[in-house]
């Protein structure tokens, strides 16, 4: 696991950015694992940019979505297809039938959770995993449990991702209770992951992730064991590494 200190949000970005800049240019046909949330805003912009200066090639690059809310469909501004759309897809030459992201309004959760599963399979694998992670620890939708689940599926979020993701919809009640998320151990198979966190709220969680016990209690925690990841985070979210190993 190798951890890149950043500055602040911008740096975090721009570094960020600048592994999936070489991801596709070594791999234009690459596949690319995206997330959602506010922290890869900033890493979505500078790859846009660098689309805009003619510097970036989507045409060839496919992309699989971690998650989506069970519920939602791609044209309600919450749902993560609709994210992916506004702040990314819309903006660079990337043709939009090789993005995927898992179908909330499925009639069988199950079911999808297999399609989406053969679908990364039939993609040849993720060969670069973008990550947020939740100050819960989790990564996708794998909320803290008992167990590292095998297949994704239908899951239920927890309080605190419930009430950290409220800040998006009107009311709390509007937030959907469950998701369907890719599991840890497909997040696992990517060749290459790459988590981001910024602020001083992802601190102590950074540092659970990064030193803690491997532990289905922070699913995060599992990328200790991937052989290619790189956590990059800026120095609010490195603070609880530095008071507790003074690095
Ligand atoms: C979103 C996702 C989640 C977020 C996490 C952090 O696709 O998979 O795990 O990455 O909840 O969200 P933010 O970035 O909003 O703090």
């Amino acid at each position: 696991m190798k951890i890149i200190r950043c500055k602040d949000y911008e740096d975090m970005s721009k570094k960020a950015a600048a592994l999936f800049f070489s991801q596709i240019h070594m791999k234009p046909d690459c596949v690319l694992g995206l997330a959602t949330g506010s922290t890869p805003v900033g890493t979505y912009k500078q790859l846009i940019k660098w689309y805009e200066e003619g510097e970036l090639d989507f045409s060839k690059v496919k992309s699989v979505n971690l998650d989506e809310y069970v519920g939602l469909d791609g044209t309600n501004d919450q749902s993560y297809r609709y994210f992916m759309n506004e702040n990314l897809f819309n903006h660079v030459n990337i043709d939009k039938a090789n993005t995927n992201v898992p179908n909330g309004k499925a009639d069988n959760m199950n079911e999808e959770a297999l399609r989406y599963e053969a679908l990364i399979e039939s993609l040849g694998g993720i060969d670069m995993q973008l990550l947020g992670i939740g100050n819960n620890g989790h990564i996708g939708f794998n909320e803290p449990s008992d167990a590292f689940d095998k297949i994704t599926h239908e899951v239920k979020l927890t309080d605190s991702t419930i009430h950290a993701n409220a800040r998006f919809f009107e009311t709390i009640d509007d937030v959907p209770k469950t998701a369907i998320s890719m599991v840890i151990g497909t997040i696992m198979k990517a060749k290459k992951v790459v988590l981001i966190a910024n602020g001083p709220k992802k601190a102590d969680i950074i540092y659970e992730t990064c030193f803690g016990p491997i532990t289905p209690n922070v699913p995060a925690s599992a990328l200790q064991m991937h052989p290619d990841a790189t956590i990059i985070v800026d120095e609010e979210a490195y603070a609880t590494i530095l008071a507790k190993r003074g690095e």
